[in-house]
């Protein structure tokens, strides 16, 4: 069974109602994409609704301002974004143990969002910037070279083969990556449905301007040396499925 994730198929088949319409806040995905999924979940607590009347409107950034250059307080080292972070577990870890790196978050489901926000705001994290929306429209609108590190973790299977196109890895942000990643900078994927895995791959390998950087089947089998797992690595392995993590550096 493929895993079952806030905008997996199966949610979104219950939950018509809250299919995302093309826009989610403000971003405005070009007229040829939609975004699909829920944009919400079940109702939010008061604290959480606070995080996002008080806390998001510090953090937020329109795609516009990634080229202002001046997204932090300080100079960050490096730019490293997150696509589709969940509740942000990852993010959170990432970003108190690199405090020197400025992390994009970009997720576009509320709940995800107020979640994140909690942790922000509990470890008072400096260095962090949320965008909720399409990772791509973000992407598309990033200036060449921006980040130095990107995180793709286990997004939405959509396993059925007519489904196969609403999957976040497409050729369009493929040549989205290739553009806003400096030379030498890296791409990392994870994923639990190795149809997925596959398909990534695919695409990479196809373009010109990354390579994959395993030499041996340990090197996909294993996460990187400072991995901290997801939500939905956690929920993958409960239901007995290993994990593919796929590590590909722009040229
Ligand atoms: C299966 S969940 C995985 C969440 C988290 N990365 C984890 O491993 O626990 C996939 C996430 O991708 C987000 N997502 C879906 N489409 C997206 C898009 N176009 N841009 C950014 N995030 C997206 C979903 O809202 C969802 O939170």
């Amino acid at each position: 069974m493929p895993t079952a994730c806030a905008v997996s198929p199966e949610t979104d088949a219950r939950n018509a109602g809250d299919r995302m319409p093309a826009s989610v806040d403000s971003d405005s995905p070009s007229p040829r994409r939609r975004l699909y999924g829920r944009s919400r979940g079940k109702a939010l607590h008061a604290g959480q609704e606070r995080l996002l009347e008080q806390v998001l409107p510090r953090l937020t950034i329109a795609p516009e301002a990634l080229a202002s250059g001046s997204l932090f307080s300080f100079a960050p080292r490096e730019l490293w974004l997150e696509i589709g972070f969940g509740s942000g577990e990852h993010l959170i870890a990432q970003a108190k143990s690199n405090p020197e790196v400025g992390f994009i978050g970009c997720e576009p489901f509320l709940n995800g969002v107020a979640a994140a926000l909690s942790g922000i705001d509990r470890e008072k994290l400096m260095n962090v910037r949320i965008r909720r929306g399409d990772a791509q429209t973000l992407l598309e609108a990033a200036p060449e070279g921006l980040f130095s590190r990107v995180f793709m973790l286990y997004p939405d299977p959509w396993p059925k083969r007519r489904h196969h196109k609403r999957r976040v890895v497409s050729d369009p942000i493929v040549e989205a990556l290739a553009r806003t990643l400096r030379p030498g900078g890296e791409f990392r994927f994870a994923t639990d449905i190795d149809d997925y895995a596959g398909w990534t791959l695919r695409r990479f390998l196809a373009s010109p301007f990354f390579r994959w950087t395993a030499a041996r089947a340990d090197d996909w089998r294993t996460p990187w040396p400072e991995w901290r797992p997801t939500r939905y690595e956690a929920k993958a392995r409960k239901a007995g499925r290993g994990s593919v993590y796929l590590n590909f550096v722009r040229l």
